[in-house]
């Protein structure tokens, strides 16, 4: 399965609870209702699974892809959209749910792509922030956990496509 892993940074349970109150935060920031979740993936699907039977409003799901790092650890800077959802955007209230904010490039294309189409809101939701995002031109409204800036993987993220089955998030050697 390729690297060893390392350490668990976030086990099963921590996981769990930070996703229901991040869910408990998102319900009360959204009065109205009526949520579009776009999920990117795949990094974020186990995430927005969990996430979304968190939320306690009337809500609707949709995804999208984006390609970005391929086999390797580092940023490679370009971003390119090979799934576009198919749901209307326009006039609606929109969370993009992204497994973890490193470089932000992928968030910054997206963003601006996502704006071009007049949602009512739009704000982003991500699992894990390195806080390392020095070129990010948009708040990271709701943040599961401050990472490490270590390489993790597990609960949806991965490394050359392994590891994501793993219902914990660890680092790897
Ligand atoms: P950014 O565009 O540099 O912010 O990178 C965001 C994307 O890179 C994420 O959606 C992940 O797919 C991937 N990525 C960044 N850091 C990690 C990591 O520590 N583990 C696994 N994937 C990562
Ligand atoms: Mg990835």
């Amino acid at each position: 399965m390729g690297r060893p892993v390392r350490r668990i940074v976030y086990d099963a349970a921590q996981i769990a609870e930070r996703v229901t109150s991040l869910g408990a935060e998102i319900t009360a920031a959204y009065p109205e209702g009526d949520l579009l979740v776009l999920g990117l993936l795949k990094g974020s699907f186990i995430f927005l699974s969990d996430l979304v039977r968190s939320i306690h409003l009337p809500l609707q799901v949709d995804f999208l892809v984006a390609a970005s790092y391929g086999d390797t650890m580092v940023s490679s800077g370009s971003v390119r959209l090979v799934y576009d959802p198919e749901t209307e955007l326009e006039g609606k209230h929109i969370l993009l749910v992204e497994d973890i904010v490193d470089s932000g490039r992928t968030l910054n294309r997206l963003m601006d792509v996502l704006g071009d189409r007049k949602p009512k809101s739009l704000e982003i939701c991500a699992l894990l922030h390195k806080h390392i995002a020095a070129e990010l031109r948009h708040d990271t409204r709701f943040i599961g956990f401050d990472a490490p800036h270590e390489f993790l993987v597990g609960y949806g993220l991965d490394h050359a496509e392994n590891f994501r089955h793993l219902p914990y998030i660890a680092s790897l050697q």
